[in-house]
Order: structure tokens, then C-alpha cells, then sequence
């Protein structure tokens, strides 16, 4: 059993057997209670009935940079997932509490990329490749993965920025370790101009480098960790092709944890905040499918009835973990704050905390 699952409340009962009605009016109740003492970050991926308590909604990007400014409120409750909630632990006060509703609000993704498996990956692509690589997380990675990265002279990305941080990446050296998702890496690095054989792909399960036959050594300019979002993978190419076929009318926006072909197929992709700016800024009576999480989606089928929206996938579900902060755990976590009680807090180790900074740090630069 990990640290994670120790820490780990269970939802007592009296929530569970709360109406919908009585949930929303103490959750109205407590944060008019809690007041200028409690923040709430929200992810686009949230439910309606968690996001609507919202101080503040963004891309992972947004939530960073605002739970970086609010120095005052003394609770941070964070709704959306874990790494989220260690970013804003890391840049927020010592005096500041970050509460995450739910402890199994995880991240499939995060959990592709260990400390060991990164640092025996370091030891075996220096050995390859020198001293040419510097290693670039994106923000779904947790605080560990961060701190490595800003030990060795890195930085973290998100989807706002990957291309304005790869940029950076290659005035610092010649090859970049893109962790944990290489379809977000695959994505910028080909909107770079980088080819897709001078790519290779570590495999950290087996510890084994995956290039193309027309890969060389010293062509490499980038190595991908083998790790996916295993939402974003269920879009895929027969999706555009049967669209494109019956609705050649219908644009495809996609988010880039999906696949390098499905990407390629779709006529623009983007962060969940370029996702929405994209819908709000298109003509009434415009067509579109929409390849990402399906809490957003039915969102923007909602806020914008004069436009057609469906999903690339029909038979999409909303991210899993997302979708652990529900209402019952949010009454929760502020019912428990009010009692003076705080459950399920997120405190990142300190020495991993400052290294990790160092690396969001050097992302901020570039906002
Ligand atoms: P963005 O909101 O930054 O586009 O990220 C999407 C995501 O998968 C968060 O987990
Ligand atoms: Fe992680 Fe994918 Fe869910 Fe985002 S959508 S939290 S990357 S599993």
C-alpha cells in the first residue's frame, strides 16, 4: 500500500445519503461561511455540479499561474486532480492549506513516470546519448518527476505552451526527454519541424529505446517517454474517416495528448482553454466535433446551442479520476474545513517542493 493510500479518507456515510438539493445549499452555506479563507480552483474537466463553486476555472496552465497569486486564502480546496493539486501546494504559502476532495483523483498519465524508472531512463539515454539531453515534463507528472527535471536544468509544459517551451528546451541543448506523454511531445515536436525518425520512444516498463529503421544516434533530437493518456486514446483515426465521410462539413478539434495521426487528420488542436475560445469564437449554426474529455463537451453543448457540437467519439466517458470530485466529497472537504478538521490535504515533501519550483519557475518565464 503507498503513502497515497494511507493518507486516503473514505467519504463518510451521511454524506452518501444527502439529497442533491441539501448538498448544493450547505455547499452554498459553507462557502459563504468559509468566505475570503477558502479558494477553489476548478478544472475544465469537472463536473457541473463541482465546477459551479468554481472561484476560478482554467487549463492546467490558468489554475497554476492563479493558485500562484492567491497568497491569501488560508484553504485552497483543489477540484480536479492530484498533480494539479501538488502544483498548487508547491506554489502556494506554508500557511496555505491544498485540500483535494478526493484522494483517488489521480491521473493514469502521472502515474506512467516513477522517480526510479526516470532516473535508471537518465542513467542509460546519458550513456547514449551524453551530456546533449534536457529533460522536459509535462505538468501531468507528479511533484517528483517535476523536481527531477528542475535538478537536471529542465522545466515543465503544459498544452498552452509545449511549443514556446520546446523552443527554450533546444537553446539549453540538443535533445529534449519529453515525459510522460508522447503524444504531446510526438505533436510539438512535428509542429517544430522535427521529423518523426529523429523521435525515439523509451520504454520504462522495459527499459529499451524504440526508434524508427531510419533513426540514427546522432539524429535524435528528441526521446519520447512511453506514456499516454488513456482518455485522449479514444479517439481515433476511424472516427475522422466515417466524419469526414457523412459530414465533410463537420471541423475536428482535438486535444494533443491524442495521437500524432489523429492530430494530423483533424483541422486544429489545442489546450481545453484554445478548445473553448475556439467553439465561443465560431459562427452560429458552425458544425463540429470535439476530441476530448466529455464533461467539457457536454459543457459546450450546453453554453452554445446555436452551434452543433458532438463528440469524435460517440461512445466517450468523462476521465475517471476527473470525475471523483463529486459533490458529496466537495461538501465534504469544506464541511470539514469549517469543523477545523482538514481531510485529505496535499503537502509535497520540501525538498522535492523547491526543486519541482524551480522547474515551473523557469515555465512561468514564458506566459
Ligand atoms: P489542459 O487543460 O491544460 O489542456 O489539460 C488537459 C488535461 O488532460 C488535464 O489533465
Ligand atoms: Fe489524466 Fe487524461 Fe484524465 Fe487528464 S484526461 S486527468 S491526462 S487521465
Amino acid at each position: 500500500m503507498s503513502l497515497f493510500d494511507l493518507q486516503e479518507k473514505t467519504l463518510p456515510n451521511k454524506y452518501k445519503e444527502m439529497t442533491n438539493d441539501e448538498l448544493q445549499d450547505k455547499a452554498v452555506q459553507l462557502k459563504l461561511e468559509l468566505g475570503d479563507q477558502l479558494f477553489i480552483p476548478g478544472h475544465h474537466y469537472q463536473k457541473e455540479e463541482v465546477i459551479q463553486f468554481a472561484d476560478a476555472t482554467g487549463d492546467s496552465l490558468q489554475l497554476a499561474i492563479v493558485s500562484a497569486q492567491n497568497q491569501e486564502a488560508k484553504y485552497v480546496v483543489f477540484c480536479g486532480v492530484h498533480f494539479m493539486a501538488e502544483t498548487a501546494d508547491i506554489l502556494t504559502g506554508n500557511d496555505q492549506t491544498v485540500v483535494l476532495p478526493d484522494m483517488r483523483a489521480g491521473c493514469s498519465m502521472a502515474d506512467m513516470a516513477n522517480l526510479k524508472q526516470t532516473e535508471k531512463a537518465w542513467e542509460e539515454l546519458t550513456a547514449i546519448y551524453g551530456d546533449t539531453i534536457v529533460p522536459m515534463t509535462y505538468v501531468n507528472s507528479t511533484a517528483d518527476i517535476k523536481a527531477f527535471v528542475g535538478r537536471h536544468g529542465g522545466a515543465t509544459l503544459t498544452s498552452s505552451n509545449a511549443r514556446k517551451m520546446l523552443e527554450w528546451a533546444y537553446e539549453q541543448k540538443k535533445r529534449v526527454l519529453f515525459l510522460p506523454d508522447q503524444h504531446l511531445g510526438r505533436n510539438t515536436g512535428y509542429d517544430l519541424g522535427i521529423p518523426l525518425h529523429e523521435m525515439t520512444v523509451w520504454d520504462p516498463i522495459k527499459n529499451e529505446l524504440i526508434a524508427d529503421e531510419n533513426n540514427t544516434v546522432e539524429d535524435t533530437k528528441m526521446i519520447l517517454w512511453r506514456g499516454h493518456c488513456s482518455v485522449h486514446e479514444n479517439f481515433r483515426t476511424e472516427h475522422i474517416a466515417e466524419l469526414r465521410e457523412n459530414e465533410p462539413d463537420r471541423k475536428i478539434i482535438v486535444h494533443p495528448e491524442c495521437t500524432w495521426e489523429v492530430v494530423q487528420k483533424s483541422d486544429d488542436s489545442g489546450s481545453t482553454k484554445k478548445i473553448i475560445e475556439t467553439i465561443e469564437n465560431a459562427p452560429s449554426g458552425s458544425k463540429w466535433a470535439i476530441g476530448t474529455e466529455m464533461n467539457l463537451v457536454n459543457r459546450l453543448i450546453k453554453n452554445h446551442p446555436d452551434k452543433d457540437i458532438v463528440s469524435l467519439n460517440k461512445e466517450m466517458c468523462p476521465c475517471l479520476t476527473m470525475n471523483r470530485i463529486d459533490l458529496p466529497h466537495f461538501v465534504w472537504a469544506l464541511d470539514c474545513i469549517a469543523n477545523g478538521e482538514v481531510n485529505n490535504t496535499i503537502s509535497v515533501n520540501e525538498e522535492i517542493a523547491k526543486d519541482a519550483k524551480v522547474a515551473i519557475e523557469r515555465m512561468f518565464q514564458f506566459v
